[in-house]
């Protein structure tokens, strides 16, 4: 077999969370023919109706999954979905999933197993023929899942000849099948693993400066490693949605009944003092849109952050903050973006973020500008303002992507860099 090939140009030089990444081997010239191959994905997809309702984390490994299928392996699909705590839940079965894969692979056999170890898998596995994809059943159905058994990872490991990792959203999970199996089978990074790693890597490890990163979302509490990391590390820090109302009270500030984690004004108050230390500038609104309900089509006014009225909500930044940050972003090279900057939910109030998602996408159209994005919310917001395929990488991640913006180190992608049996 050959020994798979480096992780690609540039990852010599990039580090992420204190290790080499050039030490992760890729699925390029791995001979796979006739073996089975373990690839462990993120089909944690939402389900409504028993039906697949966002495709999008499966499309994103279907190149890896075909790959591996073309060069005549037998590829056996690990994933979770949801969290089932270790119980049998058909709710969370991946049985739709297997069925969108089937819809999406036309000229593939795609086979349902209706478990992940034991005889019924070994049984349907012998079954199957080199170019034939099997997806086993969710692996949250075992407890051992979760708590990186090392009996779980082996009964899966016991499946397959070779393990691919292409899951970098799960990434944050130290679980059997993200960690421990990676010491017991010769471990590779799929191909969306790859571009997720260096994409990241090279916006946040070595990017082009000026570096501007957006920090939206509700909470400062659930973002501090974020905050702080890239406080560091950035040139320009701007702080959106509701956690920019928390730091606005930091500096003395009246925002009304707008949300506030005012247990955390000290917190965002050490974060400012940081960026301050580290030559960082952090970009707060200097005016907002406001109204007294969150409510679609609410009535709603734009004030400067120093005139919130007492009975009103921020649920924008206002037009001379929107202009502000456009003028920002075409001075930088480089943005990172996680989190909105307003209520995207309700509209009207998604109008900020969608403004500054188009104008990051046009800036990166035109080749001004490097920009990455991940998170739930962002790449729904993004999507919604028809930007986000503008954007030189979104990631499918949301918890992973926080946390390598934390500055944390992966289990994920440590593991693949102890592959077993090398
Ligand atoms: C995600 O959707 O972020 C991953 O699938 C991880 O899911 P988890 O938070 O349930 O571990």
């Amino acid at each position: 077999m050959n020994d798979g090939g480096a992780a690609g140009e540039g990852a010599d030089k990039l580090q992420a969370g204190g290790f080499d990444l050039s030490r992760i081997r890729t699925i390029d010239g791995v001979d796979v023919r006739g073996k089975r191959v373990l690839i462990r994905v993120d089909f944690n997809v939402p389900i409504e109706k028993g039906k697949v309702a966002d495709d999008t984390r499966i499309k994103r490994v279907l190149p890896t999954i075909s790959k591996l299928a073309r060069a005549g392996a037998v590829v056996i699909v690990l994933s979770h979905l949801g969290r089932p705590k270790g119980v049998i839940n058909p709710e969370t079965s991946l049985k739709p999933i297997a069925a969108k894969m089937q819809e999406l692979m036309p000229g593939t056999n795609v086979r349902f197993i209706g478990d992940c170890i034991g005889e019924e898998v070994k049984r349907g596995l012998a079954a199957l023929n080199p170019g034939d994809v099997a997806v086993l059943e969710n692996l949250r159905f075992y407890p051992g899942e979760e708590t990186n058994h090392p009996v779980f990872a082996k009964q899966l490991a016991s499946h397959g000849d070779i393990y691919v990792n292409d899951a970098f959203s799960s990434a944050h999970r130290a679980n059997a099948s993200i960690d421990a199996i990676a010491g017991l089978l010769p471990s590779y990074a799929g191909l969306l693993m790859m571009a997720e790693i260096m994409a990241l890597g090279e916006a946040l490890e070595q990017p082009e400066h000026p570096v501007m990163a957006i920090v939206g979302g509700a909470k400062v509490s659930t973002k501090i490693d974020v905050l702080t990391n890239l406080a560091a590390r950035v040139d320009r820090l701007v702080v959106g949605g509701g956690m920019a109302n928390t730091f606005l009270k930091a500096k003395g500030m009246e925002i009304g009944r707008s949300f506030c984690e005012s247990d955390f004004t000290d917190t965002a108050k050490d974060i400012m003092a940081r960026a301050e230390q580290a030559g960082c500038e952090i970009v707060l609104p200097s005016d907002v849109v406001v109204a007294t309900e969150l409510k679609a089509g609410a009535d709603s006014q734009i004030c400067p952050v120093e005139a919130v009225p007492a009975d009103a909500m921020i649920l924008d930044v206002g037009p001379e903050t929107l202009a502000d940050l456009k003028r920002r972003v075409a001075e930088v090279k480089t943005v990172l973006w996680n989190g909105p900057l307003g209520a995207i939910e309700t509209p009207p109030f998604g109008e900020g973020t969608f403004a500054l998602g188009r104008e990051v996408g046009r800036l990166t159209r035109e080749g001004k500008l490097i920009s990455v994005a991940g998170g739930g919310d962002t790449v729904r917001a993004l999507n919604e303002a028809h930007a986000a395929a503008d954007f030189t990488y979104v990631s499918t991640a949301g918890g992973a992507f926080l946390e390598w913006l934390g500055g944390k180190e992966l289990p994920g992608v440590v593991a693949l860099t102890r592959s077993g049996a090398r």
